[in-house]
């Protein structure tokens, strides 16, 4: 080969690697499961798989990691959890970009997300436990923000609904949120947008979760829990510095169903029935309906319950699973700028995965 051919060859090499993805994917469940097929798409060309996990396996050969049904074969198969021999696959691997994908609820390995950060990965995450969790947490990951890392969230918040990046955008402009007002969980969207008292709440509930629509433990939803993460998330990135003891949590779970293991609890549903039948029918009274809303205001009060509103109330008028994001800000002061569509569902939450993981570079 000629000096010159040798030379463009090893230019187009290095221009090929600056494109290359290498990625780790931990969690290979509803999610996980649903990005592994985005990797089968064309536009995923030059994302390169060097590891897979689930909470119990992994596989790094790169023969498994292409089998069309690696997620049901890392049930059976692979090597035991090892976080070292996955990421030196990444190590190891020429791509310039080395990026973990967390498609976990995991708090443990969410509180490493900074960690992996200031080691030089990129990550992206479905998981909410470090942004939502312990202000620690969130300002442990700004400063490696800070210090050159990229962290994709679109995922955590709306199902990929573009929130965040809609509030970013504002908040680097100059503009600052003065009151964030929604819904934000399908599940309890679904609930209240049906619930108009002609039958039993627990009825429509196990409706819910036979649709796939909630939790296996539907208490994981009815807590609001997931809520207040997905406020305070919201809430940080708008600069608030709220700790996570500051967002009034109304939880819909009765106190003597909350340690209940969750058998005992699918079979009480009916307990769930009296209290949210009075307050609807009070609701009513008073010509209102209820929905599930988080809220906080332009002092940082935070809240996440159940709520009376107008039936011209914008959260009113949701269908299905539909998330809802009202956001008055200085500039968007007379009508609040408002996102709004499915806020749940395995594609569009690996769509926003994938999304993050593109505009890396
Ligand atoms: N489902 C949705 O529509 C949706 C929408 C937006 C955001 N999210 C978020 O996305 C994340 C995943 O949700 P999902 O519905 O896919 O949950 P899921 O079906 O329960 O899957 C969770 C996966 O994480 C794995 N896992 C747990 N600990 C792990 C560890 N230490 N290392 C590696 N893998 C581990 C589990 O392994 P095993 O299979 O061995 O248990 C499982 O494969 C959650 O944070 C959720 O809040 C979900």
């Amino acid at each position: 080969m000629s000096a010159v051919l040798a030379e463009a060859s090893a230019a187009h090499a290095a221009l090929t690697n600056r494109n290359k993805v290498a990625l780790v994917l931990l969690g290979t469940g509803v999610v996980g499961g649903a990005f592994l097929k985005l990797l089968c798409t064309p536009v995923a060309g030059r994302l390169h798989l060097v590891g897979a996990a689930n909470s119990r396996k992994q596989q790094t050969d790169a023969v498994q990691l292409a089998a069309r049904d690696l997620r049901d074969r890392l049930k059976r198969e692979g090597a035991a959890r090892d976080d070292t021999a996955l990421f030196s696959a990444l190590d190891t691997h020429d791509a310039a970009l080395k990026v973990i994908v967390d498609a976990t609820a995991s708090a443990e390995l969410a509180s490493r997300h900074a960690d992996w950060l200031s080691r030089g990965y990129h990550v992206v995450t479905a998981n909410k436990s470090l942004a939502g969790g312990q202000l620690s947490g969130w300002r442990a990951l700004q400063a490696a923000r800070a210090a050159g890392g990229r962290y994709g969230d679109a995922a955590t918040v709306g199902a990929g609904l573009p929130v965040l990046s809609t509030l970013r955008r504002l908040c680097d402009c100059g503009d600052s949120l003065l009151t964030l007002e929604g819904v934000f969980s399908g599940s309890l969207s679904y609930l209240f947008n049906h619930y108009d008292g002609s039958r039993p709440f627990s009825v429509l509930l196990r409706e819910a979760r036979k649709l796939g629509y909630t939790e296996p433990d539907p208490r994981a939803d009815l807590s609001g829990e997931d809520v207040a993460r997905k406020l305070l998330i919201l809430a940080r990135n708008a600069g608030f510095a709220l700790g996570s003891d500051e967002v009034v949590v109304e939880s819909l779970v009765p106190e003597t169903l909350r340690d209940v293991s969750t058998e005992t609890f699918l079979e009480r549903l009916e307990e769930l029935d009296e209290p949210l039948a009075a307050l609807h029918e009070a609701a009513r009274a008073r010509g209102q309906v209820l929905r599930f809303l988080a809220r906080i205001n332009q002092r940082g009060r935070a809240r996440v319950g159940l709520t009376e509103v107008p039936p011209t109330h914008p959260a009113a008028r949701l269908y299905g699973t539909d998330n809802q994001f009202a956001l008055t800000t200085t500039r968007y002061h007379t009508q609040p700028l408002v996102i709004q569509g499915p806020g749940a569902g395995p594609e569009v939450t690996a769509q926003a995965l994938l999304g993050d993981i593109l505009s890396l570079g």
